[in-house]
């Protein structure tokens, strides 16, 4: 693989000449139509890539606009503020184990809330020790994606939560009748619950649940230098961090990393470059079934990332230098140099943030 493989791609050539003229691919499209063919990567700043790996410079200010500092709450829409009892409920049925068949599971036992929301693992275990087939991915800022899971089979996190519960390779419950059944058996729940939904007849529903685990994951956000840097302090990311920026942008990272999220708003194909070596996993093709959707996988958010290692849908990279390595070969066809690659790593350690430490303590569980 080497550069001349590049001119071999049309569409990232194609607009090198107005970095900023069109809006970003599929950021801007509804859902529904992303699920279709992506839109194509046009290496956004391309033009100027070779003269701005020099260091110094300012970093083009509207592309920078296209990146959003993060909110305190990603509330849902239509809908009213969360009660304090209704993020309570959430944050206990986050750590509850007695959710899963044998009872030694929960929500954080894949998504260590004090680790940046993952579980470090390659895949994750779920019942009996068994391992599934894909990385989990944070559940920090999860809430304000655009689709919940690698392949979107889900559209909220409070969608997303009746999943695990009842799923064979996870927490491996029977059904949602079962969980409601064994929650109402604990007295502390049913208090639980009348406190979170006061108006409901009958509160301790498996809708309800998913409310309340929702609720809780819409508060988990990590403020970090980068939002700092986007409201305007340009001293809080250092020189080399913004060498990494600038490559991050002039590359055509931020063609697909964009948003407040540096991700999460788009589905597009691992491997647009160069095929991605592992193809068993065929993302949102597994749900979709259509031709176009082969090795589709949501764009992940890039906060914290120094933090969530292994990386991507199939862990196959155990460091950030690593996957931004892969990232260069596979999504915009270059063979990045270690310094370009030590840059852009180093950029993306001022996406790590502040874990919200009070709130995430685990929390004391109702016996029984
Ligand atoms: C056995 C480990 C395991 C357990 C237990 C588990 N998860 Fe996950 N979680 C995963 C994996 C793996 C994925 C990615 C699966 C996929 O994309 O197909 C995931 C995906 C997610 C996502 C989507 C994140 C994104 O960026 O797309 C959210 C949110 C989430 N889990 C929350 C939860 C909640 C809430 C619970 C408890 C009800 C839970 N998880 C239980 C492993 C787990
Ligand atoms: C064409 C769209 C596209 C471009 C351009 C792109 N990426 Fe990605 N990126 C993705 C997708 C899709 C994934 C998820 C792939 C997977 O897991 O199989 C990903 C995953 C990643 C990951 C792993 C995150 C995690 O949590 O697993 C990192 C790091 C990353 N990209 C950095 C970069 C960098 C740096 C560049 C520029 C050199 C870049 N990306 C360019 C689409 C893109």
């Amino acid at each position: 693989m080497n550069r001349t493989l590049f001119t071999l791609v049309p569409f990232l050539v194609a607009c090198g000449s107005q970095p900023d003229a069109s809006p970003p691919p599929a950021a801007a499209a509804p859902p529904a139509a992303a699920s279709s063919a992506p839109a194509a990567p046009h290496a956004a700043a391309r033009a100027g890539a070779s003269a701005t790996r020099a260091e110094g410079g300012e970093v083009n200010p509207r592309l920078l606009r296209r990146f959003k500092p993060v909110r305190d709450t990603i509330e849902l829409a239509n809908a009213p503020a969360a009660s304090q009892a209704l993020i309570d409920l959430g944050r206990m049925l986050f750590f509850e184990k007695r959710l899963s068949k044998d009872r030694d599971l929960a929500c954080e036992s894949c998504h260590h809330l004090d680790r940046y929301g993952v579980d470090n693992e390659p895949t994750s275990i779920g019942a009996k020790g068994v391992r599934g087939h894909r990385n989990s991915p944070t559940v920090y800022h999860a809430a304000g994606e655009f689709t919940a899971f690698w392949d979107g089979r889900a559209g909220s996190v409070e969608e997303q939560a009746k999943g695990p519960i009842v799923n064979p390779g996870e927490m491996a419950m029977k059904n949602p009748e079962t969980v409601v059944a064994v929650l109402k058996a604990i007295p502390g729940y049913v208090t639980a619950f009348q406190a979170a939904f006061p108006a409901d007849a009958n509160p301790l529903t498996y809708d309800n649940l998913a409310r309340a685990i929702g609720a809780f994951e819409r508060k988990l956000v990590t403020p970090s230098r980068w939002d700092r840097y986007l409201k305007g302090d340009h001293d809080a990311l250092t020189a080399s961090e913004v060498t990494g920026l600038k490559l991050f942008t002039d590359l055509g990272c931020m063609t697909c990393h964009t948003g407040e999220f540096v991700g999460g708003s788009m589905f597009q194909k691992v491997g647009v470059a160069v095929a991605w070596p592992n193809q068993q996993d065929q993302g949102r093709f597994e749900i979709t079934k259509l031709a176009s959707d082969r090795m589709l996988f949501k764009v992940p958010s890039l906060r914290n990332v120094t933090k969530t290692a292994p990386y991507f849908h199939d862990g196959s990279a155990k460091t950030l230098e690593e996957a931004v390595t892969l990232m260069g070969r596979h999504q915009i066809g270059e063979e990045l140099s270690p310094s370009d690659v030590t840059a852009i790593v180093s950029w993306l350690g001022s996406l790590t943030g502040e874990l919200p430490l009070k709130y995430i303590q685990p929390p004391q569980l109702p016996p029984g």
